[in-house]
């Protein structure tokens, strides 16, 4: 078996599941991880203390591994919106953002601006929500410093080009938000200065999971406004309050939580086995398998058709007529996906089967056949 084989055979979600850009099932052996170490946790041995809290360590590693970046550039955080907001509190000047961005970014840049005064808000509201080179172009002004994007975007499934955004920002700061593609898709992220994300979705980490990584000219440019006592380094500032660390170590509050970074750990070791290229090949043929079932049923989809442009999300924009219909049948069928407004988002991962895209298939002919044409 090699490692992709493995990693494919490892999904054991029930079949039905279509929302994998909501909530990850965690892995087999991450919950097996999860259990060692909480036992470990309650022998009050130091030995098993520190042994799970090396896991802080290896998690950062591996990050900076699936990143290509030094591992002092990583920092683990709570969550995707934790790395966020510790950039975007740091800025100064004009900060470009998507309006329909996922409210990580809009209320994090909306609440510093408003605080602090030194983030001037540049809200650019393209008309199918992508953030293409072209749309970031045209917006740019000579006051922006920074464009915040996601690598992934949450309702669309539109992939960014961080290679060309790189190429039209020239040496703004480009802060990317990579909960939806991380360890899923390659991508530039040498083009990016910020990079953002969790293990809760894609990797199967579960929450608390979270990560940034601040390159050398985040480190230069973006101030650690929020930075706390952990903010300064591995010594205990007591009695004198020393400036943040020069790393990113700067760009944390207080100490990572072990077990979450055991987590986080153990998901990416999966994923670096398996290898992101060949689980992107895998996830394109599944985003593909949806797509094949809506063109078959007439069913609109507004994602990219090109594999270099989407990842694991497919979203469905039926008919009004068809969109509660709709929604009702795949639950009908068993079938998991994040039903909004009128759009229907679908997102396969690698192990899903041939059982659950036959269901939805099957959904989606039951919502035909009542169609009155
Ligand atoms: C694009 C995007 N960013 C951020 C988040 C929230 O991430 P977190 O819970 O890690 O803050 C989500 C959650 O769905 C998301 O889709």
């Amino acid at each position: 078996m090699t490692d992709l084989d493995s990693y494919l055979a490892s999904f054991d979600a029930e079949p039905g599941y279509l929302d994998w850009a909501a909530f990850g099932p965690l892995s087999p052996a991450v919950r097996s991880e999860a259990q060692a170490d909480t036992e470990l946790l309650g022998t009050g041995r130091r030995s098993g203390i520190q042994l799970v809290a090396e896991h802080t360590r290896e998690a950062r590693e591996l990050v900076a591994e699936l990143l290509g970046a030094a591992a002092d550039q990583v920092v683990l955080q709570p969550s995707t919106t934790d790395g966020l907001t510790q950039a975007v509190y740091g800025l100064a000047g004009g900060l470009m953002l998507n309006r329909g961005e996922f409210p990580s970014l809009t209320v994090a840049a909306t609440r510093a601006a408003d605080a602090l005064g030194s983030v001037q808000l540049q809200w650019v509201e393209p008309a199918d929500g992508a953030m293409t080179p072209d749309v970031v172009r045209r917006a740019l002004t000579d006051d922006t410093r920074a464009v915040a994007v996601s690598l992934v975007d949450f309702r669309s499934g539109y992939r960014a080009d961080l290679t060309a955004l790189r190429e039209v920002i020239g040496d703004r700061l480009l802060i990317v938000d990579a909960i939806q593609g991380f360890g899923m898709v390659e991508a530039d992220y040498g083009a990016a200065d910020v990079v953002c994300g969790h293990g809760y979705k894609w990797l199967r980490a579960g929450r608390g999971t979270g990560f940034a990584w601040f390159g050398e000219r985040a480190l230069e440019r973006i101030a650690p406004v929020l930075s706390g006592f952990r903010g300064v380094g591995d010594e205990l500032p007591v009695d004198t309050v020393p400036a943040p660390a020069a790393s990113a170590q700067a760009f944390t509050v207080s100490g990572p939580d072990p077990l979450a970074a055991a987590r986080l750990a153990t998901a990416l070791r999966e994923v670096a086995a398996a290898g992101v290229a060949n689980i992107e090949s895998v996830l394109a043929a599944r985003a593909s398998d949806v797509m094949f079932f809506a063109d078959r049923y007439g069913v609109p989809v507004v994602t990219p058709r090109d594999p270099e442009r989407r990842a694991g999300i497919v979203t469905l924009a039926p008919e009004p007529r068809d969109a509660a219909p709709l929604a009702a049948s795949l639950a009908n069928h068993g079938l998991t996906v994040t039903a909004r407004a009128s759009r229907i988002r679908v997102s396969p991962h690698v192990g899903t089967g041939a059982d659950t895209m036959r269901l939805f298939g099957d959904a989606l002919a039951a919502v035909a056949s009542a169609r009155v044409w």
